[in-house]
């Protein structure tokens, strides 16, 4: 196999051994638009269409913007395991009592899905199911019972027979999204497709299709844990950044109305190297536990372990402290984590990711009614975050009373006192380390 064109095999030697392959997907010219034949002033176009419809899983409709858009088709991306099958049975079997749905499994069969209903309580009458792997018997299933909403699970498993590939390889991933695509549109049928994700994250499958398809949501969590998170990566028809919180139980996927105070149940104040941080996910306020443990090392190269934040963070984090607090941790095995499986990406987070690790250097814990709440730059110097008066009234919602704060940030709302510092050795001074 080559990318391009060569005059000579590079496997074997032979001249003019290569034949051209053509892969359909990518020959095929797009279905073209149902746009007008002239342009229109913009005011003119008619934005009705893309009416998202309520898929009665209510943080699903968060994070979609209201619901699915019928035509639309939307990736749900995951880990094996994280519950993307038991998310979209449950919001098949509710759009299911008056219209007619349909289920597509690839993974498993008729009768497993049948008794995760039974137990799920998602016999809804609308819901069809077929066990199928080929796009052939998809479409025809779909010709036959005219779904409003198709669930296909997975992407990687449902395959073109006549395109020769395996199933699951990028060929056949991006033919099967590209015919589910078109019927989807042909009928204004709302499209959910699942991909499973490799575990260091990439959407190895499904990433090629990311273009293919109007909506890409990532369904994420730590499997050991019951808090399951889902967001939009790409969005067609509304924003990104909106974040559902689900709590896999017994029943299946439940809301979770009150997740900080699921995700600091199990905290125990009084440790060295825990501190807690309200970050922001999309229009949501989470507290979450940011957890550092320091210990000396027998290895020649220091170990750094890193869950749910950055690495180039905590290595930032590491590198201000050293310079510019005289706090040498660069030797040190170094592991960090956020409590919960909750993943951290902003920079908000930097103030109590540092405060973290010079308390577990220290052994010396935090005041228990404190949280940390900035960013601080590569000189030590602490800048402020946006939403800070929101984050810290659901920090006192949760009982909190203190603030390590910049001194460039609002005021805090009632309930809370700021302890602010210009830099990062200042607030350590606050907070006694
Ligand atoms: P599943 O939806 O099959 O995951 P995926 O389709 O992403 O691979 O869910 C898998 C896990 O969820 C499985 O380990 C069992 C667990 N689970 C529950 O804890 N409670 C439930 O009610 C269900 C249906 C699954
Ligand atoms: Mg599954």
């Amino acid at each position: 196999m080559a990318a391009r064109w060569q005059g000579r095999c590079p496997g074997c030697g032979e001249w003019d051994g290569l034949v051209a392959q053509v892969d359909p997907v990518v020959a095929a010219t797009p279905e073209p638009l149902p746009l007008g034949d002239r342009p229109l002033p913009i005011a003119e176009v008619d934005a009705r269409g893309a009416v998202p419809r309520p898929t009665g899983v209510l943080e699903l409709d968060r994070v979609l913007g209201g619901g699915l858009v019928p035509g639309g088709v939307t990736l749900v991306g995951g880990e094996p395991g994280i519950g993307k099958s038991t998310l979209l049975l449950q919001a098949l079997a509710e759009r299911s009592g008056r219209e007619t749905t349909l289920l597509v499994s690839a993974e498993e069969s008729a009768q497993q899905v049948r008794r995760r209903a039974d137990r799920l309580g998602c016999l809804a009458p609308g819901l069809h199911l077929l066990a199928a792997t080929t796009t052939d018997a998809v479409l025809a299933a779909v010709e036959e019972i005219e779904p409003v909403l198709l669930v296909v699970d997975s992407v990687q498993t449902v395959a073109d027979p006549a395109l020769g590939h395996t199933p699951g390889s990028p060929g056949q991933v991006r033919a099967v999204a590209a015919a589910m695509g078109a019927v989807a549109k042909k009928r204004s049928m709302a499209t959910v497709l699942v991909g499973h994700v490799t575990k260091d994250g990439d959407l190895a499958g499904p990433r090629v299709l990311e273009h293919l398809v109007d909506t890409v949501l990532s369904f994420e969590g730590d499997r050991h844990h019951a808090l399951r998170l889902l967001r939009a990566v790409k969005h067609r028809f509304g924003a990104t950044g909106e974040l559902g919180l689900f709590e896999m139980g017994e029943r299946g996927l439940i809301g979770v109305d009150d997740p900080s105070g699921m995700l600091l149940g199990d905290r125990h104040p009084g440790i060295p190297g825990s501190v807690v941080v309200p970050v922001q996910e999309g229009s949501r306020i989470l507290l979450v536990e940011v957890q550092a443990l320091v210990t000396g090392t027998i290895l020649n190269n220091p170990r750094r372990s890193v869950q749910g934040l950055d690495s180039g963070r905590l290595a930032q984090m590491v590198a201000v402290l050293d310079r510019h607090c005289g706090i040498s941790i660069t030797p040190l095995d170094i592991h960090a984590a956020v409590a919960g499986g909750v993943r951290v990406n902003e920079p908000a987070v930097d103030l109590g990711l540092a405060l973290a690790l010079a308390s577990s250097q220290a052994g010396k814990a935090l005041p228990a009614d404190v949280v940390a709440l900035g960013e601080v730059g590569l000189g030590g110097e602490l800048r402020q975050v946006g939403s800070s008066p929101r984050r810290l009234a659901e920090a006192a919602r949760l009982g909190f009373q203190r603030a390590v704060l910049p001194s460039s940030a609002p005021p805090p709302p009632p309930g809370i006192n700021a302890l602010r510092a210009d830099n990062l050795s200042g607030a350590l001074k606050l907070v006694g380390l």
